[in-house]
């Protein structure tokens, strides 16, 4: 789970990936971009050459039209950047596969329609109003839990284990239907991955052991099927999904859920309290929070490069030429400030009209939990700053560690305060 610190570094230069004096504006190498073209060269550290999108319009269409395929395990080259840990799976899989066989495997974030559309129309069969709303009720609890251990255990604590970490990983493990007994285990594994301080081996040993977690846990739900969405991937699927798929399925759950989520809710935590005005208004009317959410993610938009697309046929896009073959990546962060969409577009604004933003991208492969982030992200930031009405960041805001090496940004910790 979790893209490791180095894939990044290796390809691009350091400007684009650093932030600037801002942490929540994009790294100025990418800035500097704006207005230089939507669809603009990417020239990469390893001599090979990527094509930029920086404005809405042009990333929609990439992210819409076939012509740019997901399938980076097909069409994979030397130079494609890889998001989430496509690395990990890559690497069990040497050489590109232009055979165009059927896939067997479960990892539908990398496949087109018609084989993409198969897995998600499953899932998407499984997100239902009803387990939706048992999760709502359950992130609520789960929100509540963990502010009141953090009161009750004194005045200061690192958020990102304390909240922001646990509450994703708990609403997953919900959603998949761990049992209690394995939670722990579950999230020691998973928390490695995101861990920055963790050695390559260690991230090796933690994958393999959560993917014989995975297998275990495949195998119980078709042993001791239960009211949970794993449990009705197997049972309902027709033809149904061999096991090592459903694994790869229980695992981009994870890694698309859990990550995101995390870094969302302990950056938001983070720039509204370096907006204490904006903070004031969600306080002052819980009722703005569901806006303040759909700003937040537009604004810090954490998928940084991580959002990219294989040419299976040459085209132009934006002035552009683009041959077949080449990876074109979404500038999210940017696009997401492109000025011909929004007004001040570098302003945190919570009042700002709700519009449609692409932090969850767009298309066949636009997020699937996107309502489950946003309660998440709702009801998370309403629990915390509700009940901890003084919360403050407990050092300068120069020393929090920021998650610029990682494809999902965010920060490592965020030590606070509500004394
Ligand atoms: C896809 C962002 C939370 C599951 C995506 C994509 C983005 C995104 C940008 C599109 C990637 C692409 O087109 O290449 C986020 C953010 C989140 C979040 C910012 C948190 C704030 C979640 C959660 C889940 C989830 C909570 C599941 C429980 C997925 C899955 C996909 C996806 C399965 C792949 C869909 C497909 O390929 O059809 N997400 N996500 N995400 N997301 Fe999320």
């Amino acid at each position: 789970p979790g893209a490791g610190p180095t894939a990044m570094r290796r390809i691009l230069p350091a400007d684009m990936v650093e932030r600037g004096r801002c942490p929540f504006d994009p790294p100025p190498g990418l800035r500097a971009r704006r207005g230089q073209g939507t669809v603009q060269p990417l020239p990469l550290l390893n001599g090979a050459q990527a094509w930029l999108v920086t404005g809405f319009e042009e990333a929609r269409t990439v992210l819409s039209d076939a012509r740019f395929s997901a399938d980076k395990v097909r069409h994979r080259d030397a130079t494609s950047l890889q998001p989430y840990e496509v690395t990990e799976m890559a690497a069990t899989t040497p050489e590109p596969d232009t055979t165009l066989a059927g896939r067997e495997d479960g990892f539908f974030v990398f496949m087109d329609p018609p084989e993409h559309t198969r897995i998600r129309r499953l899932l998407t069969g499984q997100f239902t109003v009803r387990r939706m709303r048992a999760l709502e009720s359950r992130v609520t609890e789960i929100a509540i839990e963990h502010v009141e251990a953090m009161k009750a255990a004194g005045t200061e604590a690192d958020l990102v284990p304390a909240f922001a970490l646990p509450l994703p990983s708990l609403v997953i493990c919900e959603l998949l239907g761990v049992d209690y007994a394995d939670r722990a285990e579950f999230q020691e594994r998973t928390a490695v991955g995101l861990n920055a301080n963790a050695t390559d081996e260690e991230r090796a040993v933690a994958g393999a052991e959560l993917y014989a977690f995975m297998q275990r846990l495949v195998a119980d739900k078709r042993a001791n099927p239960a009211d949970d969405l794993l449990s009705g991937l197997v049972h309902d699927a027709d033809p149904p999904l061999t096991d090592a798929q459903l694994v790869d399925v229980a695992l981009v759950l994870l890694g698309a859920g859990h990550e995101t989520t995390a870094n969302m809710l302990g950056l938001s935590t983070f720039a509204l309290l370096e907006h204490p005005d904006q903070l004031a208004a969600m306080r002052d009317d819980p009722t703005r929070i569901d806006n303040a959410v759909e700003e937040l993610l537009r604004y810090l938009t954490i998928i940084q490069l991580g959002v990219s697309r294989v040419t299976t046929e040459p085209v132009t896009l934006g002035g552009a030429d683009i041959p077949a073959g080449a990876t074109v990546v979404i500038a999210t962060p940017e696009v997401n400030r492109d000025p011909r969409h929004w007004p001040n577009p570098d302003r945190l604004d919570v009042h700002r009209p709700r519009t449609p933003h692409l932090a969850f991208g767009h298309g066949v492969h636009q997020c699937l939990g996107q309502q489950l982030a946003r309660v998440e992200m709702q009801i998370g930031l309403r629990e915390l700053i509700t009940r901890l009405p003084n919360l403050r960041l407990a050092v300068p805001a120069e020393q929090v560690p920021l998650r610029d090496e990682m494809l999902i940004f965010g920060v490592h910790s965020l030590p606070v305060t509500w004394a």
